[in-house]
């Protein structure tokens, strides 16, 4: 790493390196877990991307949010990269959120905002109360019940700019190209986009292709499961930069 010119590459590796023995990260997965160890649901919807709308209990739940260590690298991201505003795409029962509220809080930076969009109305609810009793500040984190797709062009519209997105929704080609489209004219320089489950599906690894491939990302980072992004546009020194880093 001491070759590389780039301090962006350089922190990268750093976060990567260090998530699972970071004390304060490890704090904040210990709280997460015990905010969720006595969670009771019988049923919630959530929408998900091969049936559609359906129930879920706990134990399903759980399995769909980001739990262990890609948990810890979110938290990382947050607390290193200390991004200002961060979006994210799919709230579910708020685990992935509360990382990331938690590596927000770690980082020297309390001038942050953390938006969570999510079309199930009971999972916010649930997710509101996770955050609360995590110890999340609700004044930064805010929950937003409503689908992507009324609310990621409007954002685009307001030119709102964002540091940090975690992409976590539907997991198809189209859905997730189409919310890069959505994010990325919003995307600051230097801005991190992290994409979830990039090979869950051959759909997902040829969207995650397309996107580390697209000209206004300059560096990318193949973590297995997740895929991570940092925004460049068109910068004229551009010179991507594709690394394997599996987790
Ligand atoms: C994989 S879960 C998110 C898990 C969460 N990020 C975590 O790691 O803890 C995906 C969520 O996206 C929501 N979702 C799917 N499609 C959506 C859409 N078009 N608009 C809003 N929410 C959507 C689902 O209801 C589900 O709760």
């Amino acid at each position: 790493m001491a070759t590389d010119p780039s301090p962006v590459v350089s922190k990268m590796y750093y976060v990567l390196e260090q998530y699972s023995i970071d004390e304060e990260v490890q704090k904040v997965h210990s709280r997460v877990m015990d905010t969720v160890s006595s969670l009771s649901v019988k049923g919630a919807k959530i929408h998900s991307t091969k049936m559609g709308i359906v129930y879920r209990e706990t134990k399903g739940l759980l399995k769909a949010s980001t739990l262990g260590k890609y948990g810890m690298v979110l938290a990382m991201i947050a607390k290193h990269f200390a991004p200002k505003m961060t979006v994210e795409l799919g709230t579910c029962i708020g685990v992935s959120a509360m990382y990331i509220a938690g590596g927000l809080e770690s980082a020297n930076d309390l001038d942050y905002s953390l938006v969570s969009i999510e079309a199930s109305k009971s999972l916010v609810d649930i997710a509101k109360r996770n955050l609360h009793k995590f110890g999340a500040n609700d004044k930064r984190c805010k929950l937003v019940n409503d689908y992507f797709e009324n609310v990621l062009p409007k954002l685009s519209r307001e030119n709102t700019l964002i540091d940090f997105v975690f992409v976590d929704g539907s997991h198809t080609y189209e859905a997730t190209l189409q919310y890069f489209n959505w994010l990325i004219g919003n995307m600051r320089y230097n801005g991190i986009m992290m994409f979830d489950d990039i090979r869950w599906s051959q759909g997902m690894f040829k969207a995650w292709k397309s996107i580390w491939t697209h000209k206004s990302v300059g560096i990318s980072v193949d973590l297995g499961g997740m895929g991570l992004c940092v925004v460049k546009h068109d910068h004229p020194t551009l010179s991507k930069k594709h690394f394997s880093f599996h987790i």
